[in-house]
């Protein structure tokens, strides 16, 4: 029998709870062994509730109570999360969690206490929800050199870019529905302002070149100026704007963005739609390899929870190592990361054509039937080099790079 406590009894913390209790059987000839929910940790009471036996509203119960195997954090923010977990590692229980904001801050350090104390810090649900993406980087493509990772992580942004693309709606008016169906948080600046998927693609460079990628040092562009317009010209691109976090390995150079992006009909990330996420990874052996799904939702997550508490039942007294110390990974500067951008500017073509040739060089003009704009495509060039182009010309409404 492998006792649990879960920490946090919010939607994921219930769907641990229920996909435990659900899929028991399943889980138990698949483990080896019945797992069991000890002890839940919140401040509330939840009665009459399934659960409501098992609520303790002090740590130091779970903290104390030897007959615990496996810790579940679905707490959510840094502290007291950190706190509760450190110290459930440091008693060499296997900690199992969702919360992206802790992977990214303090990954390293609960790894490696992990080590020593031959536990496991688990986190497949930290990015991409459902998606088995942290295991697959780990174990299944091990053998490979990782060139680049370019993934649709956040859900919410792709649900309001999707719907502004089906339904030529604009970006406030989609924002309003989102939340109205629960797609977008009352405060959605973490999703819309890209920070969410700034935090998962950090773990996954993370993971991929085995050092901390801070995510303070990602260059990170939302999707609030993304207007109806730059959806149209997206359309006569037949081309789809997504926000990508990518990170890319040239040569042992690593360069990271999040930022909208323009794909086209045949780049594997076009037709992955409304909530739903993607993440590409490109393998030196492999090559291209897409793992997708639900990137949120309560079920979805709770599963990859569970396989993480599965995984740690399976390996007692066992550290499966993890590849990812406390040295800083260098990302190169973002003004040499280069790109193929879609320009516009305010003006008429006439106004503008000599200005554009003189800043940007070469550019193939772009038609949707605004005369009282330009737009254009550049060749590929640097951020710097882009910089002091829309600097030069001082009229450029938005951009938004080619992948
Ligand atoms: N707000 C996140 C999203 C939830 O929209 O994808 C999962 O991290």
């Amino acid at each position: 029998m492998i006792n649990v406590s879960i920490l946090g009894y919010g939607t994921i913390g219930s769907g641990v709870f229920q996909v435990l209790k659900e899929n028991c059987q399943i889980i138990k000839e698949r483990t080896g062994e019945e797992i069991k929910v000890k002890s839940i940790l919140d401040l509330r009471d939840f009665k009459g509730d399934h659960a409501e036996e098992l609520i303790v509203h002090d740590f130091k119960e779970i903290d104390g109570d030897s007959s615990i195997n496996i810790v579940v954090e679905t707490m959510g923010g840094l502290h007291p999360a950190y706190e509760f977990v450190k110290a459930s590692l440091e008693k060499g229980r296997s900690v199992c969690t969702s919360n992206k904001a802790l992977v990214a801050a303090f990954g390293p350090e609960l790894i490696n206490i992990a080590e020593e104390k031959k536990c496991n810090f688990l986190f497949e649900a930290s990015v991409g929800g459902g998606i088995p993406i942290i295991r697959p980087l780990k174990s299944s493509l091990a053998p490979d050199i990782i060139e680049q990772i370019s993934g649709i992580l956040n859900g919410t942004t792709n649900y309001i870019l999707t719907e502004m693309t089906e339904k030529g709606a604009d970006f406030e008016t989609v924002l309003k529905d989102a939340q109205a169906k629960g797609y977008a948080e009352k405060d959605p600046s973490a999703d819309i302002e890209g920070y969410d998927a700034c935090r998962k693609i950090a773990i996954l460079a993370s993971l991929a070149y085995g050092h901390q990628t801070d995510f303070k040092d990602i260059y990170t562009e939302g999707i609030t100026k993304i207007t109806d317009r730059d959806i149209n010209y997206a359309k006569k691109l037949k081309s789809k704007i997504k926000i990508i976090a990518s990170c890319k390995n040239t040569g042992g150079k690593v360069s990271a963005m999040v930022a909208p992006g323009l794909v086209n009909a045949t780049h594997p990330l076009y037709s992955v739609d409304g909530v739903f996420n993607a993440i590409l990874v490109k393998g030196n052996m492999a090559g291209d390899v897409m793992f997708y799904g639900q990137g949120a939702g309560k079920l979805a997550t709770a599963s990859a929870v569970v396989s993480d508490i599965i995984e740690a039942a399976k390996h007692p007294g066992i550290n499966i190592k993890t590849i990812w110390d406390n040295q800083k990974l260098e990302i190169v500067p973002f003004k040499e990361n280069i790109s193929k951008f879609f320009v516009r500017v305010s003006g008429t073509k006439a106004e503008n054509e000599t200005k554009v040739k003189e800043a940007f060089g070469n550019v193939i003009p772009v038609e949707a039937g605004y005369s009282d704009e330009y737009a254009f495509i550049t060749e590929e060039i640097t951020e710097g080099t882009y910089a002091s182009a829309e600097k030069s010309l001082g009229n450029i409404i938005n951009k938004i790079r080619f992948h």
